[in-house]
């Protein structure tokens, strides 16, 4: 995730870049804290302060040693993906006579890396962001040196980020700084959101406005791979090709608060409406030109791996119903059984744990504490523990043999629903990763449900352009219930488990999942005039799982229940049952999840703010549950 800020302006006594690049970095801590610095272009070359931990760290840093007054300066607040948190992982990098802040993931890091250092240069950081600093300077040098004396060394700079960038696999948001070229900044950008701020006689850059907003309300536009060249007020915007385009400009109409959420009214809408990225950042990288997935984390000898016999997920709350839905998929792709254990159950029973079991536990905060006991309890009885963590350096994070991080960036709403989305992304990885290995399924298999799990965050995108609106309306239109039931079978099981737990965290109604099955064993017996039950439908492709479904939903109208289908787009055969139908683009079974969760994690939100109530921190609730 990571939060970048820069600044250009004309060289004053003060130190204003200093402040805005502060002020910007205050503003995107919550993009991540595991790190922060910034670059200072001053009289006396390129200043560069940072510090592990949170932004006080850095502001200490630079009490102690404050820099001289600057005409430029980058700044970044960092969210580890490639290397731990650090000092020494953290932005900016230098590299020569550059110094680059990064926000993204190089996905051609390693030949790169193999690139810069047999050209002598040396790397102190594990971050793939060095590497592209080294890159930078090297293509830089070259280009200074074949320019001449007379060259703008900014001009040159520009020309050198379009040739690296076009170089770049993966996204980024790149800004880099030198002392050859004073009060400039030069930038690009690909899949990573990047924003210029106009100001009079200075500019400004951020990951969003938030970082300029309390300085200026004109805001430019940077589309994927343009270059910017900031030089005091001066902006330029330059395409792919090289020509120069007027970039798209508005006027912020949010207030600092509003800023920081996006424009959204809470961090859980904004997280919502990240979901497509965090899939496509939790992919990112791990599929090699081949097709095959690396996973580069993956610590856990490949031997061992092969000889897993049983694997068990632990994990608590929405964290255990991602690896409830991995069952159906590992189970499917591996032929391995798989158990999925709530963690503070596990401890406390006597489970059948070996050598040969592969403890997977997911988590986004990575400091569950009962998560944490349960791996513990595993690692004790010989088992290797993979975790799956959203958070850098966390506990689970270093006590695991091995971690496969989720890339979904820091999510600061309580009740969890990007995070929710990578763990199931980083679950299919893992699984298809051991299919891959232990030659269950074929490489074109593989290549094959690779390829749906791509197309995901396009279509939780059209699904919530799509459908938004109508499950928000529906939200405030059922506020006043007072309980609901959520129906699902295969992986629409659990999807049913996690919908009804984001209703009674959000808006503290009674509200159960069931297995559409179960139903008549017992659960039926609460269904009532006008009781809404959601019915997450699975696709028609699979008729017998799909008319046992659509079987539910008459059993349920016909006592009276309200019925809310979540159904594939061009599903007409659940429309004489339904009251209301959600419609969701076409997918394969196990890609359900990621798509039908969408709906539910808004009307929880939806029917919560009808209510009037606080949706980023529920009553009761803690982010990370750190006791037992
Ligand atoms: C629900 C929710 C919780 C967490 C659970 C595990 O919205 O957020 O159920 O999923 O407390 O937390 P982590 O994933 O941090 O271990």
């Amino acid at each position: 995730m990571c939060g970048i800020v820069g600044h250009t302006g004309p060289l004053t006594a003060s130190d204003r870049s200093l402040t805005v690049l502060l002020d910007g970095l205050s503003r995107l801590e919550y993009r991540g804290y595991d790190s922060a610095g910034v670059a200072l272009v001053t009289a006396d070359g390129v200043s560069v302060t940072k510090a592990a931990g949170k932004l006080e760290h850095l502001r200490a840093e630079l009490d102690a040693a404050p820099p001289a007054p600057a005409t430029a300066g980058i700044g970044h607040t960092r969210w580890a993906t490639h290397g731990g948190p650090s000092t020494v992982n953290a932005h900016p990098h230098r590299a020569g006579r550059l110094a680059v802040v990064h926000n993204g993931i190089i996905e051609n890091f390693r030949p790169l890396r193999a690139e810069v250092e047999a050209a002598g240069r040396t790397l102190l950081s594990s971050t793939d962001t060095e590497v592209a600093a080294h890159v930078l300077d090297l293509d830089y040098a070259r280009r200074l040196e074949a320019a001449g004396a007379g060259a703008d060394p900014a001009v040159v700079l520009v020309e050198s980020m379009r040739a690296v960038a076009a170089r770049l696999e993966g996204s980024f948001a790149l800004l880099a700084v030198t002392d050859l070229a004073p009060g400039t900044i030069v930038a690009a950008r690909r899949s990573s959101p990047l924003v210029i701020g106009l100001g009079d006689g200075e500019s400004f850059l951020g990951s969003d406005v938030a970082a300029f907003v309390s300085a200026t309300r004109r805001a430019a536009e940077v589309d994927d791979d343009q270059v910017v060249l900031l030089r005091g007020g001066e902006v330029t915007v330059w395409d792919a090709e090289g020509t120069v385009v007027e970039p798209r400009t508005w006027e912020v109409t949010w207030d600092a608060s509003a800023a920081v959420k996006g424009g959204y009214e809470t961090f859980m809408d904004k997280e919502i409406h990240e979901q497509p990225v965090a899939v496509a950042d939790t992919l990112r990288g791990r599929v090699d030109e081949r097709g095959e997935i690396q996973l580069d984390e993956m610590r856990i000898d490949p031997a061992v791996l092969r000889s897993v016999d049983k694997i068990i997920v632990i994990a608590c709350g929405t964290a255990a119903y991602a690896g409830h839905v991995a069952k159906y998929a590992i189970e499917h792709w591996c032929r391995v059984p798989v158990e999925v254990e709530l963690a503070h159950e596990f401890r406390y029973r006597d489970p059948v744990v070996s050598e040969k079991t592969l403890t997977v536990a997911i988590s986004q905060s990575g400091e569950t504490m009962d998560t944490i006991q349960a791996v513990r309890h595993a690692r004790e009885q010989g088992s290797k523990v993979l975790a799956i963590v959203n958070t850098y350096g966390s506990t689970l994070a270093r006590e695991a043999d091995a971690v496969l991080y989720t890339h979904a960036g820091p999510e600061v709403a309580v009740a969890s629903t990007k995070a929710f989305l990578a763990q199931i992304t980083a679950c299919y990885l893992l699984g298809l990763y051991l299919a891959q290995l232990r030659g269950n399924k074929w490489p074109d298999e593989v290549a094959d449900y690779l390829a749906h799990l791509a197309q995901m965050p396009a279509k939780i995108q059209d699904l919530l352009d799509g459908q938004e609106e109508r499950v928000r309306a529906l939200g405030a239109e059922l506020a006043d219930k007072t309980s609901f039931l959520f129906l699902g079978r295969h992986v629409g099981y659990p999807v049913a488990l996690e919908g009804a737990l984001k209703l009674k965290e959000l808006a503290y109604v009674h509200a159960e999942g069931f297995a559409a099955g179960e139903l008549k064993h017992g659960p039926i017996a609460l269904v009532e005039e006008g009781l809404p039950v959601f019915v997450i439908v699975p696709t028609p492709r699979r008729p017998l799982l799909h008319d046992k479904v659509v079987s539910n939903i008459q059993e349920v109208r016909a006592r009276g229940a309200r019925t809310i289908v979540i159904a594939e787009e061009g599903d007409l055969t659940v429309e004489p049952f339904a009251d209301d139908v959600i419609r969701v683009p076409r997918t394969p079974t196990l890609m359900w999840p990621l798509l039908t969760v969408v709906p539910l994690q808004v009307f929880a939100a939806a029917l919560a703010r009808a209510k009037g109530l606080d949706i980023d921190q529920p009553r009761n609730l803690a982010k990370s549950v750190t006791v037992e």
